[in-house]
């Protein structure tokens, strides 16, 4: 972390895209790290990667709570208490709303809302002297982007779980912020965007271009830090400009 840089952070969906890089970070700055994915291969492969560090890589399903009470006291036996936790784990579709059944709204709300939830209670038990949470949302839970409508609502339900968080656990040492990033290059957005899709996107995005993980991960670290040490349930945007933006400048 930039500033305090001992601790023990827990990351979500952290073996692929922005949650690994934002691990292989924290790690570069000396935190210990626990990694939880649901991709037992994904898991594996970061195992092997990060041999020798100060990393804990547990498979986990982030919606059933007794697994992540599970493997949370794993973590805290081998690290210590919980400092920081970081929301990754995250699933995505791009439907129309009349194609998306009632099945695949439940998954993703599942996934991305229940799941964050679950693992933002299950910290507070496990917490240290203080807690810094950050849940992942997406300028789909701010903007009311076509094909999302589960994503987006599941999304748009993080930045309110998270400021109600920040304000019911503040006193007690917890913060909780939220970024919510446009498009960026991970292994989610290829699986999802078609060339055609990425063309749109980018016509729309006043930097035009996707993001990086690494351009999220700095807004992860700093918001974690002690120099984010009166930022409570706030929401980063991080999408090059495409939220505030309406009709764009030519070039
Ligand atoms: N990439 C983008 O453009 C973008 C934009 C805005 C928001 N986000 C959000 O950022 C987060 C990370 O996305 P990414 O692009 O790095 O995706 P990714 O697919 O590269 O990584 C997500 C990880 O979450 C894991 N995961 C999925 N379901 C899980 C579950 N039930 N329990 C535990 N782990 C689970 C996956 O195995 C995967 O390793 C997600 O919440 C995503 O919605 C991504």
């Amino acid at each position: 972390m930039t500033s305090g840089a001992a601790g023990h952070v827990v990351v979500t969906g952290g073996a692929s895209g922005i949650g690994e890089v934002t691990a292989l970070a924290l790690i570069d700055q000396g935190v210990a790290v626990t990694i939880l994915d649901a991709s037992a291969a994904a898991i594996v492969r970061i195992e092997d990667r990060l041999a020798g560090e100060d990393v804990l890589a547990l498979t986990c399903d982030v919606t059933d709570e007794e697994e992540v009470a599970e493997c949370l006291s794993q973590a805290v036996d081998a690290f210590g208490p919980v400092t920081g936790l970081v929301n990754c784990a995250g699933i995505a579709r791009d439907i129309p709303a009349e194609k998306t059944s009632a099945e695949i709204f439940r998954q993703i709300l599942d996934v991305n809302l229940t799941g964050s939830f679950i693992t933002c209670r299950a910290c507070l038990d496990q917490m240290g002297d203080t807690l810094s949470i950050v849940n992942l949302s997406s300028a789909s839970g701010i903007r009311a982007n076509a094909g999302r409508v589960a994503y987006g609502a599941s999304k748009a339900g993080v930045i309110l779980m998270s400021q109600v968080l920040a304000n019911e656990w503040g006193a007690s040492g917890v913060r909780v912020n939220v970024v919510a990033p446009g498009p960026v290059d991970t292994p989610l957005i290829s699986n999802l965007h078609t060339i055609d899709d990425r063309k749109r996107w980018t016509a729309q995005i006043p930097l035009r271009r996707y993001g990086r993980p690494d351009e999220i991960a700095d807004a992860i670290l700093f918001l974690l830090s002690d120099q984010a040490s009166y930022i409570n349930g706030h929401v980063l945007v991080i999408d090059g400009g495409f939220s505030s933006s309406g009709i764009l400048a030519g070039r």
